[in-house]
């Protein structure tokens, strides 16, 4: 069971709603006394969360909830937020709780599927009385109320369990996927489930969504990576950035599977190919499977889900993101865990790797705008970025890099970029780079969270380094300041390199260069709040360079519950 209590849940669903905003005049939702509570991202008034779903014009956000506290331990109920913009959220009733003894001791994640006839059902999964991990259903009791506030779980429940026969670990058998219909008309849908340390993505298959069976072959697994929690399978557009229906599949689309590495806490996906005859998941030639493959993002960010958004077409990526602070400090704030601004996600144009960016709608809270042009950033140079509430902002820059030629050589032996960004953090110099922006900083730079990038010369091409250095984020050592890396896959050649982060109080979501590489870390100043916050572009390389462009806003507190 271990860990399995933070296993995710979630599912958008789109409901049609009434578009109106919410926006408030610029003010801040941390205070004195609550420094780190964060403006718009998403959280519950107190304790502990994780998760995130979309159905027909309102969204709707079921998110693992413990009622009882801001701690991981204790059951897991779906607690249910709505919204017309995935921005400002109004609470609702509890979704699903436990009622039943097939899931008394706890309601884990799941995803909601819409069936013909635009027909919610949600699939979660149950601890029963046995304490064993099985899939049960649950379907809206009113489909015209649009708010879809009561939920009936189905009397077939369990509908999947594990058996003598299936031999399913029980302890290991959870998180099923928004199901995808195949020529056959049959739905599918894959749990995750581990044997000794393979992973599993186990396959079931329904004519009528109730009655389920499992398929002789998983739809995927791999040796060595341990339990896989909330698997997420979709297609994506070979082509473009529009989003498609999970159903589909055909020449113009290639599959993507993602998994929660339990033993890790890390998202990690493959791009493949989906056989919807054999029901068999190929990634493609040279992907890496393990710890050390694709993340949606390098910093944290777990159990995440996407769901396609049928009205703006495209498909929208939610995660959890826990603190980084003591359960104890956990429990004097009241609360624990936020989550991450939704992402629109698409395939590069290369087709080896997804793309990330904040969802639109997040631009409507953007106040007190202040922009940079043509700056020149010298070697060791801090600029300031006023005019901006740095705790609770947003800042896209993109650098001009004049001489690539400069770049430092980088070894064959670096190839683990969250090791080469923690011994060269943002106080080693370097040629070209390190250079970017120090968020949530002091006055006097005794705080900063530093995210930036290093250009290195490898084989025939330049690799561009992105960093989020912690070290120096907080003087309270309480906390845990990993520092984060990953490698960036783009032509530098146009020498221009963009980042954006969104800042909010205790977290800071990073996007470098368009969204081809993402990290998200949480941070604790104890000088660098609130009103007492700065934001710096920095350069501490050897080489000058140009801030092209840099465009900052104050973020308005979003309506969240
Ligand atoms: C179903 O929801 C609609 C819209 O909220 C409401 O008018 C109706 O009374 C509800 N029906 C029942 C049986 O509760
Ligand atoms: C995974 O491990 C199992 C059992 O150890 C082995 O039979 C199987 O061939 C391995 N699969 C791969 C793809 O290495
Ligand atoms: C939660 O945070 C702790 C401390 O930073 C970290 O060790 C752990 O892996 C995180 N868990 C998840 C699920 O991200
Ligand atoms: C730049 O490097 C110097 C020397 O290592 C260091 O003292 C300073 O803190 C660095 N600046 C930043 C912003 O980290």
């Amino acid at each position: 069971m271990a860990n399995s209590d933070v296993a995710l849940v979630l599912f958008f669903v789109l409901f049609v709603g009434h578009g109106h905003s919410h926006l408030q005049a610029v003010q801040s939702s941390a205070s004195a006394t609550q420094p780190y509570r964060t403006g718009f991202h998403f959280q519950p008034p107190k304790n502990w969360i994780n998760g995130v779903m979309v159905y027909k014009g309102v969204y709707h956000l079921f998110y693992q909830y413990n009622p009882n506290g801001p701690v991981v331990d204790g059951i897991k109920i779906w607690a249910h937020s709505t919204s017309n913009d995935l921005v400002n959220w109004s609470p609702h009733e509890p979704a699903i709780y436990p009622s039943q003894p097939y899931d008394i001791n706890s309601c884990y994640s799941g995803s909601a599927t819409i069936l013909p006839g635009d027909k919610p059902a949600i699939l979660y999964t149950g601890v029963d009385s046995r304490n064993r991990q099985v899939q049960n259903l649950a379907f809206p009791k009113n489909l015209s109320d649009p708010y879809l506030t009561e939920w009936i779980k189905s009397d077939k429940n369990p509908v999947m369990q594990p058996t003598v026969v299936n031999r399913i670990d029980a302890s290991s058998f959870r998180d099923p996927t928004t199901a995808w219909l195949g020529p056959d008309n049959r739905w599918r849908v894959a749990i995750g489930s581990k044997v000794d340390r393979q992973g599993l993505a186990i396959l079931y298959k329904s004519k009528d969504f109730v009655n389920w069976i499992q398929s002789e072959t998983p739809l995927h697994s791999a040796n060595g990576t341990g339990m896989w929690e909330c698997p997420d399978f979709y297609p994506v557009l070979v082509v473009g950035q529009n989003g498609v229906d999970t159903s589909l599949n055909g020449p113009f689309v290639k599959h993507v599977l993602k998994v929660s590495l339990d033993e890790t806490k890390h998202d990690l996906y493959t791009i493949g190919s989906y056989d919807n005859f054999k029901d068999i998941y190929r990634p493609d030639e040279g992907s890496v499977e393990g710890d050390s493959g694709l993340r949606y993002d390098y910093g944290k960010y777990y159990a995440s889900k996407s769901f396609f958004d049928c009205v703006e077409k495209r498909r929208i990526l939610t995660a959890w993101v826990n603190e980084s602070s003591s359960v104890a400090d956990d429990v004097k704030k009241g609360w624990s865990g936020v989550h991450a601004i939704p992402r629109k996600i698409w395939l590069s144009e290369n087709g080896k790797q997804l793309v990330q960016w904040p969802i639109a709608e997040i631009q409507k809270l953007r106040a007190n705008y202040v922009s940079l042009a043509n700056k020149p950033l010298e070697e060791g140079s801090v600029i300031e970025v006023s005019g901006v509430t740095a705790a609770q902002a947003d800042v896209e820059v993109s650098f001009e890099i004049k001489d690539l030629e400069s770049a430092e050589v980088l070894e064959p032996s670096w190839t683990n970029p969250q090791l080469l960004c923690s011994q060269r953090g943002a106080s080693v110099k370097g040629s070209l780079g390190p250079f970017g922006l120090l968020v949530l900083a002091s006055d006097d730079l005794k705080e900063s969270t530093a995210v930036f990038f290093r250009i290195f010369k490898g084989d025939n091409k330049y690799v561009v380094l992105m960093c989020s250095d912690q070290s120096s984020s907080s003087l309270d050592q309480d906390n845990d300041k990993t520092t984060y890396g990953a490698f960036l896959d783009l032509d530098i050649q146009q020498h221009k390199l963009s980042l954006r982060s969104l800042i909010d109080h205790s977290i800071v979501e990073s996007f470098g260069g368009g969204g081809k590489a993402c990290i998200t870390s949480r941070v604790y100043p104890t000088l660098a709040i609130n009103q007492a916050a700065h934001l710096y572009a920095f350069n501490n390389g050897t080489q000058a360079m140009n801030i092209a462009e840099l465009n900052a806003w104050s973020m308005n507190t979003a309506n969240i519950n």
